[in-house]
């Protein structure tokens, strides 16, 4: 969306005090090295068309990832990812937002490979102050190996909203009333990463990657990022309170979006922590919220 346009949107929504632009701006599609480098094994990215779009390989010496260069708090985040397709069991694909200190914020999007014509799973989660454990595992309504697909985090001071395309597939409310912690005053990097996890991640373990398949390749383009940068130790930010997902119509999802989430929900889902009462038998104060969708 042009500026002009964002700002009628605004203007227009302001006068009917009504969500009219609720879904996040449009990313815009830049080269890798605009927004990211390397963090390791370099020699296992590929680069196409001067940097559009990237190529990580997994093989049985290394996986490989990229990380940006700045320091985000709070902003809109995405990724339009290509999975390992054939057999990918015992890989894991993760496009993920992290602070980097001992209590660390953290929000994840972690793709689990599968045997060839088995279902990925995407699992998410959100660690605030060193604790995660709120993990969530959808399978998704399309083969993710075949196309694109757009994977976007939207993160301000009330909710954390993961997008699948442009459907919201969970939404992480800022519950500090409720005496939960919220990520709020640690900036974080964005990651990219494929490595090789079959302890854990097919069938909890079970499937284990099959070398004689390699190189394992997911491809990478967008790299789209719109966020208010900050050095590392930061709380604020010099835009905070006045950037666009800051403004009220982002600081809870509309109708039409809470409707797809609760579609997702139900067609969708596997596992949620927030109805796993044999590991939590007393319910996770936020997850009062996550009840009513
Ligand atoms: C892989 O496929 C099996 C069998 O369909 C399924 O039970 C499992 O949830 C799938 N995904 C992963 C990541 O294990």
């Amino acid at each position: 969306m042009g500026s002009s346009l964002w700002t009628l949107c605004l203007v227009l929504s302001s006068l009917a005090s009504i969500a009219l632009c609720a879904t996040p701006r449009k990313p815009i599609d830049v080269q890798f090295g605009r927004n990211y480098y390397p963090t390791w094994a370099y020699d296992h990215i590929k680069y196409f068309n001067g940097g559009s779009e990237i190529q990580l390989h997994l093989d049985k010496y290394t996986g490989t990832g990229f990380q940006s260069k700045g320091n985000y708090l709070f902003g809109h985040f995405s990724m339009h990812i290509k999975m390992v397709p054939g057999d990918s069991a015992g890989t894991v694909t993760a496009f993920y937002l992290s602070s980097q200190n001992s209590e660390h914020d953290e929000i994840d999007f972690e793709f689990l490979g599968n045997r060839t014509g088995q279902p990925y799973i995407l699992q998410t989660n959100v660690f605030s102050g060193g604790k995660g454990d709120k993990e969530q595992r959808i399978f998704l309504w399309f083969d993710p190996t075949k196309e694109y697909h757009r994977y976007s985090i939207l993160w301000n001071l009330y909710q954390i909203v993961f997008f699948v395309d442009d459907i919201p597939i969970r939404v992480f409310k800022n519950s500090k009333d409720l005496g939960v912690r919220f990520p709020f005053d640690q900036p974080m990097k964005i990651y990219n990463s494929l490595w090789n996890a079959d302890d854990w991640a097919t069938r909890g373990g079970l499937e284990k990657t099959d070398w004689s398949k390699a190189p394992f390749i997911a491809h990478y383009k967008g790299f789209h990022i719109d966020g208010c940068e900050a050095s590392v130790q930061a709380k604020f930010c010099a835009t905070q309170g006045k950037s666009w997902w800051d403004q009220p119509e982002f600081r809870d999802l509309d109708a039409a979006q809470w409707r797809r989430l609760r579609w997702v929900r139900q067609k969708y889902t596997i596992y949620n922590y927030c109805t796993d009462r044999k590991r939590y038998p007393q319910l996770p104060p936020e997850c009062k919220r996550d009840r009513d969708i």
